[in-house]
């Protein structure tokens, strides 16, 4: 028995899955309750009055290509956002279960587990080491009830990558008892680029991939979780069947080619040389106390003022975020790298 038949949920394990409409392009659709009409101002190409393939075969191939993973080991999803809501609700039960998380970090793994009904297990990053992983202290956490580990690499919202190595002993030392999921939003923007290529080599590891930041298609919703078949089959039994737009589906298929991948690397430069543009300007200022570095398209700033700085950047039209309630950021801000005019506003605005 597979160990995802073991930790995951048993109702899920034993769910009879929801059957949708048979997906037959050749054959007319008389099974399916949609119109046969296309609306007036509908220009997508196969019509938005039919519903889209489920987890359709032509965006899956794309992202199996563009993640270098084979196409039984990916999941589309509605952005990273749906693939972790997904994971804890197919692992975990409310009341029983708990996930672990390493704090500051992004948030929506702390509340898709609280939506749940899932213990929130908090192992904070190392402050003083640059917000390193302690693998250790996650793994003295991992009581039996601990399904999920969440990993963010780079972390949001402290900008650094966790050691790949001790991803890897962690996911190895927790074997079949809990799943750890590296989450790479913006692992595009990162220079080693290592724990890309850790799925095929454990069944416990599973990496969560989107096109919302150095693709630059956030508004388009699609993230991509890279796991083991038997989690994939697992979530698939959960994600609703239409998950993708066919608005999505197109655009991605249109637009993931060779000109997208040369210009998606040429804006990467851009953001990272305004980005250390940007740190370097702010950490010049007398109110900085610290610039942290980055391995992503943000990065944190440390604040003598930083009440009067979000004041300061909002008069000037600009938001930045407020990361103040965080653990340990308690004078933070994180600067989203913008155009080069937008970056010179705020640093005229922090002047
Ligand atoms: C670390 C991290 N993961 C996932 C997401 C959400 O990504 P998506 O747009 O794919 O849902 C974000 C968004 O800010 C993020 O910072």
């Amino acid at each position: 028995m597979s160990w995802v038949t073991s930790r995951a949920r048993p109702d899920i394990v034993a769910l009879e899955p929801y059957r949708h409409a048979a997906w037959e392009p050749g054959l007319a659709r008389l099974h399916a309750n949609e119109l046969p009409w296309r609306t007036p101002g509908d220009d997508s190409q196969d019509g938005l009055n039919r519903y889209p393939e489920p987890q359709p075969r032509a965006l899956i191939e794309r992202l199996a290509a563009l993640y270098r993973s084979p196409t039984e080991t990916l999941l589309a999803t509605r952005g990273s956002d749906e693939a972790i809501d997904l994971l804890t609700r197919a692992f975990c039960r409310a009341g029983e279960d708990a996930v672990v998380v390493c704090p500051p970090t992004f948030g929506m793994y702390a509340a898709a587990a609280r939506i749940q009904g899932a213990r929130v297990v908090g192992v904070p990053l190392l402050s003083e080491r640059g917000f390193a992983l302690d693998a250790h202290a996650v793994l003295r956490a991992c009581g039996s009830d601990v399904k999920l580990v969440f990993l963010c690499s780079p972390n949001n919202p402290t900008g650094n990558l966790l050691d790949a190595t001790a991803i890897l002993e962690l996911a190895d030392a927790l074997g079949g008892s809990a799943l750890v999921v590296v989450d790479q939003a913006y692992i595009e923007f990162a220079a080693g680029a290592a724990a890309e290529a850790l799925v095929p080599r454990m069944p416990n590891l599973a990496i969560l991939r989107t096109l919302s930041k150095a693709h630059g298609l956030a508004g388009a919703r699609l993230g991509t979780l890279i796991a083991e078949p038997d989690i994939i089959a697992l979530l698939r039994k959960v994600i609703a069947p239409y998950a993708i737009t066919q608005q999505t589906v197109e655009l991605v298929l249109r637009v993931l080619g060779s000109p997208h991948l040369a210009q998606m690397r040429r804006r990467v430069g851009e953001i990272l040389a305004e980005r250390e543009r940007l740190r370097e300007a702010i950490a010049r200022s007398p109110q900085t106390i610290r610039v942290l570095p980055s391995e992503a398209n943000f990065f944190l700033v440390r604040r003598r003022d930083p009440a009067l700085a979000l004041g300061r950047a909002r008069e000037a039209g600009l938001l930045v975020r407020d990361v103040r309630g965080l653990p340990g950021l308690a004078d933070a801000l994180r600067v989203t790298v913008g155009t080069p005019e937008q970056n010179e506003r705020l640093l005229e605005a922090w002047q």
